[in-house]
């Protein structure tokens, strides 16, 4: 008897908001922000939830926002990757976000490497909605941008050596913490610089894959990052960053069918960014939608189909280096 698989299944609607997610959420362009942990707990300095805490090997999160509100610069220790829903969202990078920038919309994917500042911003006029992929189990912490900091602690906000945040208009800060300080020049040198055609090596736009979308002509299958290995075939890596701890490849194709099951002895995750798919594990059926994130129990068998015309779903699989 198998765990009821809807249990595994996170629906886009049922995810847990934190509005307030970090040090610099009372600053202009932060404040219409929802930041949500999908597996694991991520680096959000005030969680809210999780929605499934079982340890992947990665942790996924969400953000969404309105048009001018994103995320200020920062670092992270593992790898960051992008997974956008709904654009636009314009990257920049750098300590003062001077080294490049870059548009990207739906079906884009971006991996940011590590020790390197990040910001994005919602340059649309709706809501933009992305996930992200964070490498391993425990991602660390985030470096802010020295900068940010200092903007923060203006509106009160500041950030405790413990990593979590106080507002300091209504609260004090516990005798047993301290808060960070800014990171200073010698520090802020440590961290890498990338030109915009280093970053661009990192970028998957969604119009430039080649989708090709006869039904099951075994062509349906892209590696973004390390090989993905799938229906007895073996995909090297578009993006070649490794040692995330994580395999992401997608599946596409009109109504497309993987006739045979598979099983893995790491975790997999799906999630569909267009049309609805049909998971089969063992005996059961689950059918999940764009935006939904569905964890296959480890071990089980499993196989799955696209519903629709045009259906695209990505596959994060859990990496034992
Ligand atoms: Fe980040």
């Amino acid at each position: 008897m198998i765990e009821n698989l809807n249990n595994r299944l996170i629906k886009y609607q049922d995810l847990i908001p934190s509005k307030k997610p970090f040090v610099e959420s009372k600053l202009e362009g932060h404040k219409d922000r929802s930041v949500y942990s999908i597996i694991g707990p991520g680096v959000t300095e005030e969680l809210k939830g999780i929605s499934l805490t079982e340890p992947h090997g990665f942790n996924l999160g969400g953000v969404d926002t309105a048009p001018n509100n994103g995320s200020s610069l920062h670092s992270h220790t593992t790898a960051e990757v992008f997974l956008i829903h709904k654009g636009p969202w314009k990257f920049f990078w750098g300590v003062n976000g001077k080294d490049g920038e870059v548009v990207l919309n739906k079906g884009d994917i971006v991996s940011f490497p590590i020790n390197m500042f990040r910001g994005f911003k919602n340059v649309g006029s709706e809501r933009s909605i992305m996930y992200t992929i964070l490498g391993r189990d425990d991602p660390g912490v985030i470096t802010w941008s020295p900068e940010v900091l200092k903007k923060a602690k203006n509106t009160g906000m500041v950030l405790l050596d413990d990593n979590s945040i106080v507002d300091t208009t209504q609260e004090k800060i516990p005798e047993n913490k301290s808060v960070l300080a800014p990171l200073n020049d010698e520090e802020v040198k440590t961290f890498d610089i990338y030109r915009p055609e280093d970053i661009e090596k990192c970028i998957i736009r969604y119009q430039d894959l080649q989708l090709n979308n006869d039904t099951n002509t075994g062509l349906n299958f892209i590696s973004y990052i390390e090989n993905f290995q799938i229906d007895n075939k073996t995909l090297p890596p578009m993006i070649s960053h490794n040692q995330l701890g994580f395999t992401f490849g997608a599946v596409f194709g009109n109504q497309f069918s993987l006739k045979n099951f598979y099983s893995l002895d790491t975790h997999e995750i799906y999630i569909p960014l267009e049309g609805k798919w049909k998971i089969y594990c063992e005996d059961q059926e689950i059918i999940i939608n764009p935006m939904d994130t569905f964890s296959v129990p480890v071990k089980l068998k499993r196989r799955f189909e696209s519903l629709e015309d045009k259906g695209f779903m990505y596959i994060v699989r859990e990496k034992i280096d």
